[in-house]
Parts: structure tokens; sequence; C-alpha cells
């Protein structure tokens, strides 16, 4: 055990964009890690890099432009994984590989076909492999909170002795309680010999909506690390989310001494990136992040807030980044005055992204009365999360009305302008189907199609998220505009672009053991 120092290993990358819908393209990626990194996360996940040539090339991209942060990859139990994460991850300032193998009976019988010495040889021979390539190796025994806890000893205890120097006990299927997953830190850590060589590891999903207080019993077992993802996302009911492990210690620090390196005012701006990355918006109840976490609507509430705000709030918006909706500027507004609102909003543009930022800002301030920080953050990232899209939508018109409704859709697909028209059953339906003439998907079908108002009144930028499933390989795109119709061909085409980016992936799942012989 190392101090009250507790790291967070952020696993959005890995585990969370693993879940159905939250793909990210690489430029995407590059954007969530430098965001991780401005929050201080000690250990940035950025994939699995012998799933696709994709993945490779992101865990690489991130490994070379982090400066502070640790970057792992992910790699299954055997050589060819570990070499892939070795090479991605060996230009980082920071290397570590992440490898696992399952220590459960059943995921040891049914998964692996292994019995469990082959396991402990297993464990030994790719863990010495690994540390012979990298002085920074984690080891991670899948499925822990099942495995035979003698097994579980005996396992670590190999792990370590073969070179890993952190020890993570997953809750891979969610289904420790806080009582049993602290304690199964104690045990292990009392009982493995060489358990001071290591750091232990948290890493919780949350199918029984534990995963944070599991984590935070890890930690009062005696982990020093725990495993979490933005907003939660993640594989199934997801990970634990960061943002609660985090606030949690901080504002209950009488009962958990533990300390993060992490920044907490970048907490909101990271939670927004993924909603705004993944269209998948938190919940307005959400803990910490979610649109009504710090609102008062009761007049109890309100009337003790407003005498003392320590009455109903534990911890102020201000300590998660949340700012008051600022009146940004309106339509006579100049570049200056601008340009200084994205700094305070912590985006660093380049001249290109700027003038055409710019240029939507001012189209935004003609069409709506109050421009708010998150039009101008929907705006932005809007705008610069989609530059390098193959497809995108160049102009679109909309007839609607008791006569019927048409679309006409201009797109630049690989630079070229193409233009159709088509009918449909309402504007959003004429929209899409011109969409689906000019790039041709039939095999995909439209699963999600949802309106977020980013402000409040009826002259609110739309934010859109549009999900498409395509032989079981599920996108989501977004798309934010004053104007709905234009929100969504943005949102539709993103999916889209997702889409081109996913059938080009070979898609290995890390949830598939590889015999380690293999
Ligand atoms: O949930 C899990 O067990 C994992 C491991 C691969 C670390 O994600
Ligand atoms: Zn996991």
């Amino acid at each position: 055990m190392t101090g009250n120092h507790v790291k967070i290993f952020d696993t959005t990358l890995r585990d969370g964009e693993q879940s159905p819908g939250c793909s990210m393209n690489l430029e995407e990626k590059l954007r969530v890690a430098a965001q991780l990194e401005a929050m201080g996360v000690d250990v940035i996940e950025a994939g699995f890099a012998i799933a696709s040539e994709g993945d490779f090339e992101a865990v690489r991209e991130v490994a070379r432009q982090c400066e502070k942060a640790t970057i792992a990859s992910l790699s299954r139990a055997a050589p060819g994984d570990i070499d892939r994460a070795w090479e991605a991850v060996k230009v980082a300032r920071f290397p570590r590989i992440h490898t696992f193998i399952a220590t459960s009976p059943l995921h040891m019988r049914v998964k692996l076909r292994m019995e469990p010495t082959e396991v402990l040889e297993a464990i030994a021979r790719t863990v010495g492999h690994a540390r012979n390539l990298c002085p920074d190796i984690e080891w991670s025994a899948e499925d822990a909170t099942r495995s035979e806890p003698d097994f579980l000893v005996r396992a670590v205890e190999a792990a370590i002795k073969a070179g890993a120097t952190t020890i993570n006990l997953p809750d891979t299927v969610g289904y420790a309680t806080p009582e049993t997953y602290g304690a199964m830190f104690r045990d292990v850590i009392n009982r493995v010999p060489n358990a001071d060589k290591a750091i232990f590891s948290t890493h919780c999903h949350n199918d029984l909506g534990l995963a944070v207080a599991n984590s935070l019993a890890g930690v009062m077992g005696g982990a020093r690390q725990v495993e979490c993802t933005i907003n939660g996302i993640g594989e199934r009911a997801g990970n634990a989310a960061l943002e609660e492990i985090v606030m949690a210690l901080r504002t209950r620090h009488d009962v958990m001494p533990y300390d993060t390196g992490i920044v907490t005012t970048e907490i909101t701006r990271a939670s927004r990136l993924i909603s705004a990355i993944t269209g998948f918006q938190v919940q307005p109840n959400k803990a910490v992040v979610g649109a009504n976490a710090f609102a008062h609507e009761s007049g109890i509430h309100q009337d003790g807030v407003l005498k003392d705000k320590q009455t109903y709030e534990i911890m102020t918006p201000e300590s998660v980044g949340l700012t008051a909706n600022n009146l940004v500027m309106g339509k006579h507004s100049g570049r200056a005055a601008f340009r200084e609102k994205l700094e305070q909003l912590g985006y660093k543009l380049s001249d290109n992204q700027f003038q055409d930022a710019f240029k939507r800002f001012k189209d935004l301030a003609d069409a709506k009365k109050h421009v708010y920080d998150e039009d101008i953050i929907a705006l932005v990232d809007d705008e610069t999360l989609r530059a390098h899209d193959r497809i995108q939508v160049e102009e679109i018109e909309v007839y609607a009305g008791s006569k019927g409704q048409r679309a006409i859709v201009s797109l630049i697909i690989d630079g070229a302008e193409k233009t159709a028209t088509s009918k449909g059953n309402g504007p959003v339906d004429a929209l899409f189907a011109t969409i689906r003439q000019l790039v041709p998907h039939d095999d995909a079908t439209l699963q999600l199609y949802q309106v977020h108002a980013v402000t409040q009144g009826t002259d609110a930028q739309a934010e859109v998220t549009v999900r498409l499933e395509e032989n079981g390989r599920t996108v989501q795109g977004t798309g934010a505009d004053a104007d709905t119709l234009v929100a969504s061909a943005r949102a539709y085409v993103n999916a889209l672009n997702k889409l081109l980016t996913k059938r080009t992936k070979q898609a290995v799942d890390p949830a598939e053991g590889v015999r380690a012989s293999a």
C-alpha cells in the first residue's frame, strides 16, 4: 500500500468505447485524452491495440500526445497481443502494458478451456514476457469476484513474481457488494506474500448499480488505484463513474481519507465532451454531472439555499467546474471577445477552426437572442469533432406542411459534392431518405432519433442524436444547430461516418479469451 493517494485510471477510451454506440474516431479519442490529461488522470487506458488497425493507431497517437499521464493498452494473455500493445505504447513517456486472463472457474472452464494450473503457468509466462518489454505492467484477474479465493491468491502471487507492478481485481460482471469487494482486497493483500511489491486496483461494472460503492469499498480494503470512466460509460450498465468516485472521496474525506490528483473543476467539461462525442446524454438526475445535480426546485430547498448554500448542498457547482449560465455575446460581439470566451471554456482552436467556429457563432447570434456558454460548447464541439469526417453536410432544404414533405440535400462525399431529393413521411423522414439515397446503407437500421435542447426557449439550439445499427454494430452520431433539421442531418451523417470507420475494423473482442499458448 502506498499512503493515502489513490491513482485514477481512466478507461473511457477502452472499456467505455467498447460499449455499443460509444465508438470514437481518432480525432475524438485525442480530444478525450487531452481533456483527461488536463483533469490530472494518472493512467489513461487508450485502447486495445490488437483489436484493429484503428485501435492500434489511436493508442499510439494518444501515447505520443500525452506528456503527464501513463498510457496503457489492454492485451490478452498471449505474446502476440502483448507485443502489439507494447508497439503502440512504447512511444509514451510513461508506457504501461495491461494484460489479463480470467481466473474464475466458469471462465477458465468455458471460455479459456484451461485447467487452473495452465492458467497459473500462462500468468507467469505472459506477465514475464510483458515485463521484459516494459517496466510498468498491470495484470488483471478477469472475473476476480467470482474466483476461488485460494486460487486468486496464488494467481496474484504468480503475477507479482513475474513482474506485475499493478494488480487489478475486477468485478467484471457487476456481481460484488461493497462488503464482499472490500473484504476480497483485504484477504488477498493479507495472504499474498509479495503483495507489498504491487499497487492494487479496483475495476467495477455497474450491473447492480453498485460500481461506485464497490470501488470505494475496494479503496478502503487497500486498493490504491481505481479504474473508472467519464459519465460511467462502459459495457452493459457501464463502469464506475470517475466523477462520482472523485467527488465522493473529496466530499467525504472525513470517513474516506484518500486523495486523488484530479482537478475537479475540469469534471463538467469532461462530462460534456463525452456526451457530445458519444451522443449519450447523462440523465438529468445523474450524480455530480446531471443537469439537475445542483438545481433546487422545491420552495423549502430554495429558501434554505438562499439563506445558506450548505443547507442542501454538500459540494459546490463551482468545485466541479459548473458555472452559472453566462450570457455570452450577441451579434455585435467581435473576434477578440469570442476568442476570450473560447479560452475561458478551455478550447484551443487552430486558426482555421477558429474562423469556422466564429462564422457559426455569428450565424447563431443572428438566429438566437441570447447565446450562452452551453451554446458555444455545442457549436464548437460540433464544428471541431466533425472536421475530418469523410462525408459532410453541405446544404439542406426541407419543405414541410400539410401538402407533404420533401428534402433536397447536398453532401460532400470524399471531396465531391452530390445532391439528391426525396419525399418522406414527415420532414425528418424525407431528410434521412435523401441521405440514404446519396449514401446507400441498406443493411443499417435507425434505432434512435433524439432531440435535446441545449438551453431553454423555443430558439434554443437542438442537439440531435442518431443511432444506427448494422450487422450487430451500433454507432451513434450527434449534431447541433439552431435549426433542428440541420442538426438532424449533421447527426445522421456523423453516424454514417462512424459506420464507415467501424466497417473497416476487424473487431477482436477482449472478452474472448485466448488460450495463452496461442
Ligand atoms: O471488466 C473487466 O474484467 C475488464 C478487464 C479486461 C480489465 O475490463
Ligand atoms: Zn471492464
